[in-house]
């Protein structure tokens, strides 16, 4: 474990690094063939990896129910530190029957390789209902990230996990800047307060506004899509980081914004994942997360702003991480400038703003959204992913 002594800290005051030593490599290796093998699914391949580079510090492992009830129940860990959303590992009950507490238990990804280690000190069944309604607000599995739940086993196995291996990302290797590295990068450029930005959409001008106001009152700028499990109908990443990279060679100054991949899954939380979001930037060295208009959410499950409002119920300083919280972002063209309803007196036949769903039928038609909704070059790449898709 490594200790940060400047900086912000890390959540829980320790950056989490559970990357095998090549001792510790070389025996788990050596045991390969003899431990009893999980396969992971694609959110837990990413859970394990947030897991052991930090990303979700001070969880050293998959939680265990004496962190798992009060996280569901109250949004805390057994410590009574804050943490919003489970990261469980869950099987079936015949993968979980042969596993014996204080086994090693070899873990891998869907091919089958062998990827990393999880020492299990616990399995426990749990309620799926009561997850979902908690954590999402709802028990329909029409919600994307309830529907995970209902699919998966009924047992969670819990403990300490090691990674066997960092690999560069296959398609984004430039931009794995894991929390450590982006620590280092912040301190080396000597930026004292950075806002991060969670994203799962391809970048727009409202997206682009409200990063902007943000630095206009910070150092820097951590523009951090999430690359993890997203649902089927969303942009993939890699159309969405090469808009990123059109947007950072023209539009942003290089010198006060970092382009790095957020390796892990989406949950469609909402509120709760609002506050998860901010905890992994802050275990990434940021100081501020920007949360603005239905961070988060899906369909019509939360408010606009219950993203916002929820970090109202942690007292000040106790998430150690400020969100700047933006009203809902439009190109207004009374003003001739983006806007929110606090900055213009637009009435609302005034303001374009388009939804996700509106862009993906557009590009669908071959249309390309307007110039006020998106920058150009972004709108061509657009097309042109969505036509090499069809
Ligand atoms: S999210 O699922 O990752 O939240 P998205 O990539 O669309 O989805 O949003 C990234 C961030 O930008 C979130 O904080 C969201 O609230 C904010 N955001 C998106 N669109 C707008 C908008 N028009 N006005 C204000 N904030 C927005």
């Amino acid at each position: 474990m490594t200790l940060i002594n400047d900086g912000i800290a890390p959540h829980g005051g320790t950056l989490i690094d559970r990357l095998v030593s090549e001792e510790q490599k070389a025996e788990f290796l050596s045991k390969a063939d003899f431990l009893p093998q999980v396969t992971l699914d694609d959110r837990a391949l990413s859970d394990l990896v947030m897991i052991a580079i930090g990303g979700f510090s001070p969880l050293n492992g998959f939680m265990g129910q004496a962190d798992y009830e009060p996280v569901v129940t109250d949004m805390r860990l057994a410590s009574g530190l804050p943490w919003a959303v489970p990261v469980t590992l869950s099987v079936s009950e015949a993968v979980a029957a042969p596993l014996k507490e204080g086994m090693l238990v070899r873990l891998n990804d869907k091919t089958g390789r062998y990827v990393g280690v999880l020492e299990l000190t616990e399995k426990y069944t749990y309620d799926k209902q009561k997850e979902a309604v908690n954590v999402y607000r709802t028990g329909e599995d029409k919600h994307p990230g309830v529907k995970v739940i209902y699919e998966q086993g009924p047992v969670n196995l819990a403990g300490p996990v090691w990674l066997l291996e960092r690999d560069p990302h296959p398609l984004f290797p430039n931009y794995q800047i894991d929390p450590a590295a982006s620590r280092a990068m912040f301190r080396e450029r000597g930026w004292k307060t950075v806002v991060g930005f969670q994203t799962r959409n391809p970048i727009h001008r409202a997206h682009e506004y409200i990063q902007k106001c943000a630095l206009e009152t910070v150092d820097g700028l951590f523009l951090h899509p999430l690359v993890g499990a997203t649902k089927k109908d969303d942009i993939p990443a890699d159309v969405r980081m090469r808009c990123y990279e059109i947007m950072m060679d023209r539009y942003f100054p290089q010198d006060r914004v970092i382009l790095a991949i957020n390796p892990s899954a989406m949950r469609y939380a909402g509120p709760r994942e609002a506050i998860f979001h901010a905890l992994i930037r802050k275990n990434y060295g940021c100081t501020h997360f920007i949360v603005g208009r239905d961070h988060a959410g899906v369909g019509d499950y939360y408010g606009t702003y219950d993203a916002q409002h929820i970090f109202d119920q942690f007292e000040p300083g106790e998430l150690g991480i400020t969100p700047m919280k933006f009203e809902h972002a439009f190109y207004c063209t009374r003003t001739g400038t983006m806007a929110t309803s606090k900055t213009s007196p637009s009435t609302k036949e005034e303001r374009i703003h388009l939804s996700g769903t509106k862009v993906r039928e557009m590009l669908r038609r071959g249309e390309l959204p307007p110039p006020e909704f998106s920058r150009p070059e972004v709108a061509a790449e657009l097309s042109r992913a969505m036509q090499v898709q069809s």
